[in-house]
C-alpha cells in the first residue's frame, strides 16, 4: 500500500483522456465542432487498437417484461425447481428458445420512460413510474441476442462489457448462468471465453430487475448504457490497469507509464511493453519501453516506464489539449494487445487560503450537479445529447460538473474531457463493504486517467456517518479515501457533507465539502485554517420555465428567486463564494431538471423544479444570472415575456440579468429609469401591464452596448422548427435535437403558447423521444406529437444506419386554439463508417 501525504495530493499534477477536439464556450462554436467530429462520442471504440476489437453490442435485441413475483410469467424462472442446479440448464439462452413475440430494440434501452405516471406517493422521488417490489409487472425485463462468433475467435478472450445497467441483472450465455451485477451505476464484465460457441451462432440473455432502487430520484429500468463485446489475445493488458501520471517540471512534463499484463494463455510468455505517446494531430511526441518479463500461465506482470514531454500542450477548461499512449504488449517482436489511452496534462490544487488553482492559475469552481435522464429518452441518453447537454452547460459559463450521486456514463466523461469541463466525480454508495469498495474501484479505475476529474467524490449526505456519534463513518470513510488514493494518487478525495464536516466520515478527506448550510464554512474555516474548503452542492433555487407566479393551484414557481427551505438562491450562494478567496467555489443543484423529486409539489408534478435548465435544455431565467457572472462575454437578458393578456394595469416585476454597468428599462418607449448593476446582482422594477413592449438598454462606460427587448405577440399563426445540426451521423447513434415553437404572424416566438404538435418522421431517421420541460405534464416521452409547454417543445430524431434525408413534419394536434401552418424540416443523414459491431 502506498501512503501519501494531504500536502502531495493537494499539489499534484495529473494527465488524462482522447483526440483534438476543442470545443470553447460560445454554444454555437460548441455545435459547429460537434458537427465536423466524427470522434463525439465512443470511447471505448477509440481506446480498442489492432489487434483487440472492441465491438459495439447494443445492436438488434429482443425485450420482454417477466414478472417480480410469478414465476409462470417470468420465463419459469424461480420455480424453485432448482434453477442453478446444474450449469448449461437455462432454455431460454439456448437455440430453438421462442422470442419471435419479443419486441426488437436497440440499446441504450430505458424502460422506465415507456411507462405511464401512476400515482402513488410512494414513487414520487423516482417520477411516478411503476417501478418496485409492489408493481412486478413492469419491474423486470429480460433482453435476448443471437450473436455469432467466428471460428477465427478460438483462443481469443471475448468479454461482456457493460457500462452500467439498472439495477440487478443476471446474465445468462449459451444455458449458462455466467454472472450477476447489482448497482445501477457501475461498469461490469463477464469473460465469456469459454461459454462461447466459435464459428456457429451464440444466445446471451439478461435478466434486470429495477424492483429496487438506488437513489431517491429518477433511475430509469434496463440496460440504459452501452454495452460491448471486447476481443483480445490471451496474452493481454489488464482492464483499465494502464495509466499515465504526468508531473510538470520546468516546461516538460514527465510521464510515469504503467500497466499490467494477464496472461490467460496456454504457455509462459516473455512480454514486452511498448508506449507510443501521440499528440492530438496524431503525432509521435515520445516513446517508452519497459523490459521484457516472463510471465506464467494465469499470471500476470506490472511494467512502467517513463517518458518525457517537452513543452506539453496544457489541458485547460479553454483548450482542453489532449494525448493519447498507445500502449502494446508484444511478444517476439508481435503486438498481442494494444490500447489506447487518452489523457491530458494539467496541474490541480486545492489551496485553503486561495481556493483552487487549475495549471497555476487560480479559477473558481463554477459547477452544477447533474443526474443523468433527459427528456424523451429517460436514463439512455444518446452519446450526442451528453453533448448536447454539456454544451448548454458551458454556454451558461459552467466550467465544472459534479456527477450526483453516482458513477457517470463513459461519453458524459469523455466529452467534458474534450471539451473542457471538470469533474466532480461520485460514487452511488458510501460503504466500505464488498459492494460498496468494489463500485467505487471500478470508479476510480475507469475513469483516473481523464483530466477533467479534478476529485473524488465517495458519497453523498449520509447522515448516519456523518457524525461523532458512531464510528463507522470515520472507519468507512478512511477506507474508501486510502483506496481512492492507492488507485489514484493523484487525486483529492472527498463527499458531499450537509453537516459540519466536524467528525465522522469528514475525518479522512483530502478537502472538504458543504452542502448547503452558508452558516457553517466560515467558522469550519477559522478553526481549520489549513484545510480546503468547496461548496459540494448548493443552491437548490426553484423555478418553472416561463412561468412568472408561483401558484400550488398549478404547481408552478415563479423565475424570480424561490428557494426550498435549506436552499439559496443563485445570488446568495454565488455571492457568498465568489467573495470569499479561500472557498474553491462550488456546484449549484442542479444544472437541469430531471424526473422524480418534485419539490416544492406532488402529484401531479413528475419531474424536478430545481434545474437552471428545463428537462429538454431550454434555458430558465436564472440561466442568464450564471451567464453573467461566470460567463466571459457582455451579457443581458431580460424577463419576463410580455404577453400578460387579462392582467392589463396588474404590477409585474421586470428582472435584468446583466454583467454591464447600468441598465434603463423602457415601457412602449417611456424610461423607467436607470440603475447600477449590483456587483453579482441583478436590477429589477416593478410596471404596470399593458400591452407592446418592454424593452433593456444596457450600458457599459456610458454607451449602450447591448439592448433586449420583450413584445406582446399576436396569436400563433406558425409551427417553427429548428434543429440543432442539419447533418448528422447514418450511424443508427447519431441525434438532431429539435427545437419546436409557434409563431406569430410578425414571426414573433408565442412564449405562452401550448398548442399541441405532431410529428411523422420518415425517410433515414426515427423520432426516439419527445418533451417539453413542464414539471407537470404527462404526456407520453414516446408518442409522436407534444404539447408546447410556455412556447416550447423539443423532438429528438435518430439516424437509421443508412444514408439519406430525415423528413420531419409538425402539424397542429385537435381542435383548440388557433389554425397553425405547418413546418418541414430536412436533415441530412450522411454515409458514416459505423462502429465495428458484434
Ligand atoms: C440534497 C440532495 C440532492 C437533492 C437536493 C434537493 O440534499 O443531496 O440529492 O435531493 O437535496 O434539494
Amino acid at each position: 500500500m502506498s501512503t501519501i501525504s494531504r500536502r502531495d495530493l493537494l499539489c499534484s499534477g495529473i494527465a488524462l483522456s482522447a483526440s483534438s477536439l476543442v470545443a470553447r464556450s460560445a454554444w454555437g462554436r460548441t455545435t459547429a465542432l460537434l458537427a465536423s467530429s466524427p470522434e463525439a462520442g465512443s470511447p471505448e471504440a477509440l481506446a480498442a487498437v489492432a489487434p483487440r476489437e472492441q465491438l459495439l453490442f447494443d445492436f438488434g435485441w429482443k425485450f420482454q417484461f417477466g414478472h417480480g413475483t410469478d414465476p409462470a410469467r417470468d420465463l419459469g424462472f424461480g420455480t424453485g425447481q432448482g434453477d442453478f442446479a446444474k450449469t448449461g440448464d437455462f432454455k431460454f439462452a439456448k437455440a430453438g428458445f421462442d422470442d419471435s413475440k419479443w419486441r426488437l430494440l436497440n440499446l441504450p434501452h430505458d424502460w422506465a420512460v415507456e411507462l405511464p405516471f401512476v400515482r402513488d406517493d410512494e414513487l414520487a422521488s423516482h417520477g411516478f413510474k411503476p417501478l418496485g417490489r409492489r408493481y412486478p409487472e413492469t419491474s423486470v425485463g429480460w433482453y435476448r441476442k443471437e450473436f455469432e462468433i467466428p471460428a477465427a475467435d478460438l483462443g481469443r478472450r471475448i468479454t461482456v462489457e457493460f457500462d452500467g445497467a439498472f439495477r440487478s441483472v443476471l446474465v445468462f450465455v449459451n444455458g449458462c448462468f455466467i454472472g450477476r451485477n447489482d448497482n445501477g451505476y457501475a461498469p461490469f464484465r463477464f469473460d465469456l471465453t469459454d461459454f462461447l460457441a466459435y464459428g456457429a451462432k451464440n444466445y446471451i440473455v439478461m435478466r434486470v430487475d429495477a424492483s429496487f432502487g438506488d437513489g431517491w430520484f429518477y433511475e430509469g429500468a434496463g440496460v440504459y448504457r452501452h454495452v460491448w463485446l471486447a476481443k483480445s489475445d490471451a496474452l493481454h493488458l489488464g482492464k483499465w490497469e494502464s495509466t499515465v501520471r504526468a508531473s510538470l517540471e520546468g516546461g516538460s512534463a514527465t510521464l510515469a507509464l504503467g500497466t499490467v499484463v494477464e496472461n490467460q494463455g496456454k504457455q509462459a510468455e516473455n512480454a514486452k511493453v511498448s508506449w507510443r505517446i501521440l499528440d492530438a494531430g496524431g503525432k509521435t511526441v515520445a516513446t517508452a519501453e519497459a523490459a521484457a518479463q516472463s510471465i506464467v500461465v494465469d499470471g500476470s506482470a506490472a511494467f512502467t516506464a517513463t517518458a518525457i514531454l517537452a513543452s506539453p500542450a496544457m489541458w485547460s477548461v479553454d483548450e482542453p489539449n489532449l494525448y493519447s499512449a498507445i500502449v502494446t504488449v508484444e511478444t517476439n517482436g508481435k503486438p498481442r494487445d494494444a490500447e489506447r489511452v487518452s489523457f491530458g496534462v494539467r496541474t490541480v490544487k486545492f489551496d485553503a487560503d486561495k481556493g483552487f488553482f487549475l495549471n497555476g492559475n487560480s479559477l473558481k469552481i463554477q459547477g452544477t450537479c447533474n443526474h443523468q435522464d433527459h427528456a424523451g429518452v429517460g436514463a439512455a441518453v444518446p452519446d450526442r445529447l451528453q453533448w448536447f447537454r454539456l454544451g448548454v452547460l458551458r454556454e451558461m459559463g459552467c466550467n465544472a460538473v459534479r456527477t450526483s450521486h453516482n458513477a457517470p456514463t463513459p461519453e458524459w466523461v469523455d466529452a467534458c474531457d474534450r471539451m473542457g469541463l471538470m469533474m466532480m466525480c461520485e460514487s452511488r454508495q458510501l460503504s466500505s463493504s464488498t459492494e460498496g469498495m468494489a463500485q467505487l474501484e471500478a470508479m476510480v479505475k475507469r475513469y483516473r486517467n481523464s483530466p477533467s476529474i479534478i476529485l473524488w467524490s465517495i458519497g453523498n449526505e449520509e447522515w448516519q456517518l456523518q457524525n461523532a456519534m458512531t464510528e463507522q463513518g470515520s472507519k468507512i470513510g478512511a477506507t474508501m479515501v486510502r483506496r481512492c488514493h492507492e488507485l489514484d494518487p493523484t487525486r483529492v478525495v472527498s463527499a458531499a457533507v450537509n453537516g459540519d464536516n466536524k467528525a465522522g466520515v469528514s475525518d479522512a478527506f483530502d478537502i472538504i465539502g458543504f452542502n448547503y448550510g452558508l452558516e457553517r464554512p466560515d467558522g469550519y474555516h477559522k478553526l481549520n485554517p489549513a484545510r480546503p474548503i468547496y461548496g459540494s452542492e448548493t443552491s437548490s433555487a426553484i423555478s418553472t420555465r416561463g412561468e412568472y407566479t408561483t401558484s400550488p393551484a398549478r404547481n408552478t414557481v415563479n423565475a424570480y428567486n424561490s428557494v426550498v427551505p435549506w436552499g439559496e438562491t443563485a445570488e446568495v450562494w454565488w455571492q457568498y463564494y465568489a467573495l470569499r478567496e479561500w472557498e474553491a467555489g462550488g456546484f449549484a443543484w442542479t444544472g437541469f431538471d430531471y424526473r422524480g423529486e418534485p419539490t416544492p409539489y406532488g402529484w401531479p408534478s413528475v419531474n424536478s423544479q430545481f434545474g437552471i435548465i428545463d428537462m429538454c435544455g431550454f434555458p430558465k431565467d436564472t440561466f442568464y444570472y450564471y451567464k453573467a457572472w461566470w460567463g466571459k462575454e457582455p451579457s443581458l437578458h431580460l424577463f419576463p415575456h410580455w404577453n400578460f393578456e387579462g392582467r392589463e394595469g396588474d404590477e409585474i416585476p421586470v428582472w435584468v440579468y446583466s454583467n454591464l454597468d447600468e441598465v434603463e428599462l423602457f415601457v412602449n418607449g417611456k424610461s423607467q429609469g436607470k440603475q447600477k448593476v449590483p456587483h453579482l446582482g441583478h436590477v429589477e422594477w416593478k410596471v404596470r401591464y399593458e400591452p407592446g413592449s418592454i424593452e433593456a438598454r444596457a450600458f457599459k462606460g456610458g454607451k449602450v452596448a447591448l439592448t433586449e427587448k420583450r413584445e406582446t405577440t399576436g396569436p400563433a399563426a406558425e409551427i417553427r422548427l429548428t434543429a440543432d445540426r442539419t447533418e448528422i451521423d447514418g450511424d443508427g447513434e447519431d441525434v438532431a435535437i429539435l427545437k419546436v415553437e409557434v409563431l406569430d404572424k410578425e414571426g414573433r416566438a408565442v412564449p405562452t403558447a401550448s398548442s399541441q404538435i405532431a410529428f411523422k418522421v420518415s425517410g433515414a431517421g426515427k423520432l426516439i423521444g419527445v418533451g417539453n420541460g413542464d414539471p407537470n405534464c404527462q404526456e407520453s416521452d414516446k408518442e409522436p406529437k407534444r404539447s408546447l409547454f410556455n412556447g416550447l417543445a423539443q423532438a429528438i430524431v435518430q439516424s437509421t444506419k443508412r444514408p439519406g434525408e430525415i423528413r420531419i413534419e409538425a402539424v397542429k394536434e385537435g381542435f383548440d386554439g388557433p389554425e397553425l401552418m405547418p413546418a418541414k424540416l430536412t436533415i441530412k443523414a450522411k454515409a458514416v463508417e459505423a462502429r465495428p459491431e458484434a
